[in-house]
């Protein structure tokens, strides 16, 4: 490679990290919910025991699939074919109609996390175990505090595309209606953080002075610490479904004001709020392309020190160690 050849990141395939594939209050104990991400079939339950379990779909004997008429057995999942049963852990435990169970008999388990209201799954490319962790939101506890107002999209777009707008600044007056008074970045390990201070103008009407503080914790999780008319905890999380589409989920919990009614009112109105400024984001990013050497100016955020922050989490990626150097003009 000639010297000064800037290091462009590569995005190839799927990124590795915690993502949330859905929310504690919409799996009840013996609910089975099929699932397809990472360009894969996969069928969630919980078991008796209370426990949230992800395994591969298809089963190991002849192929059927416990997401469609799988049925939870104890702390097991049965599939709707012969009845072979499986732990959480993938392992076959029972096959009715023999004594001895196959050492193959088994399908894959992928490790799951549940806290704050939400499931997590951890997806490694490589196969490597988590090397983080995703913090918990004590507000999610707290009767001080609303439940979630969720949401949930798919968009035809490239996770980059989502992770993007925590540096891009001079987006938010044009597509959000917002003034934007105060703007910084900063990256740490697994970590990206947005700080921002403006004024916002909501689609539904009004005027919203914020300052907000929003993490990524890894590739697809991000936590958003917001003060404003109100206090909220925003969650922004996506999850590839195929090299082409994705699941975006958002949701917010407010501190309650006056009456838990009213608060309730409020969440909804501010998450129609959110969904409608990430609708002006789809619009936008279900038609560009992506420009690997942008032609950026002076105003822009730090388009290419964030691609450089997300390439550690593709390909054997290097995690925690984002070369400064490597950092192409921005
Ligand atoms: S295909 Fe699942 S038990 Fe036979
Ligand atoms: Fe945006």
């Amino acid at each position: 490679m000639l010297a000064n050849t800037p290091v462009l990141p590569r995005f190839d395939g799927y990124p590795s990290g915690w993502f949330v594939i859905g929310w504690s209050d919409e799996l009840a104990v013996g609910q089975v919910v099929p699932l397809h991400y990472f360009g894969q079939k996969l069928v969630l339950f919980r078991g008796e025991d209370g426990r949230a379990n992800l395994l591969d779909a298809y089963c190991a004997h002849l192929g059927a699939s416990l997401a469609a008429g799988g049925v939870v057995k104890g702390c097991n999942i049965e599939c709707p074919f012969h009845a072979w049963r499986y732990a959480g852990d993938g392992r076959c435990v029972e096959i009715p109609y023999a004594q001895k169970i196959p050492r193959k008999a088994f399908v894959r388990a992928w490790e799951v996390r549940e806290h704050s209201g939400l499931l997590f799954m951890w997806h490694d490319a490589q196969g490597r175990q988590p090397d983080y962790e995703i913090p918990t939101l004590p507000e999610w506890e707290n009767p001080g505090w609303t439940r979630w107002t969720m949401s949930k999209l798919q968009i035809r777009t490239h996770p980059r595309e989502i992770v993007e707008n925590v540096v891009d600044k001079a987006h938010f007056p044009q597509v959000h209606n917002t003034h934007v008074e105060s703007f910084e970045n900063e990256f740490e390990g697994h970590k990206a953080t947005q700080r921002t201070r403006g004024v916002a103008y909501p689609v539904g009407g009004g005027r919203d002075q914020f300052a907000i503080e929003a993490t990524y914790f890894g590739p697809g999780v991000q936590f958003s610490w917001m003060n404003g008319v109100l206090e909220a905890r925003l969650l922004n999380a996506h999850v590839p479904i195929d090299e082409h589409h994705l699941d975006l989920r958002f949701g917010v919990m407010l501190k309650m004001i006056g009456s838990e009614e009213k608060t309730r009112m409020f969440a909804q109105k501010y998450a129609e709020n959110l969904q409608l400024g990430f609708h002006q984001d789809i619009a936008i990013w279900e038609n560009k392309l992506f420009r690997e050497l942008p032609v950026l100016c002076e105003g822009d955020g730090p388009i290419m020190r964030l691609r450089q922050w997300y390439a550690q989490f593709y390909g054997d990626g290097a995690r925690g160690r984002v070369d400064e150097k490597q950092e192409v003009a921005r």
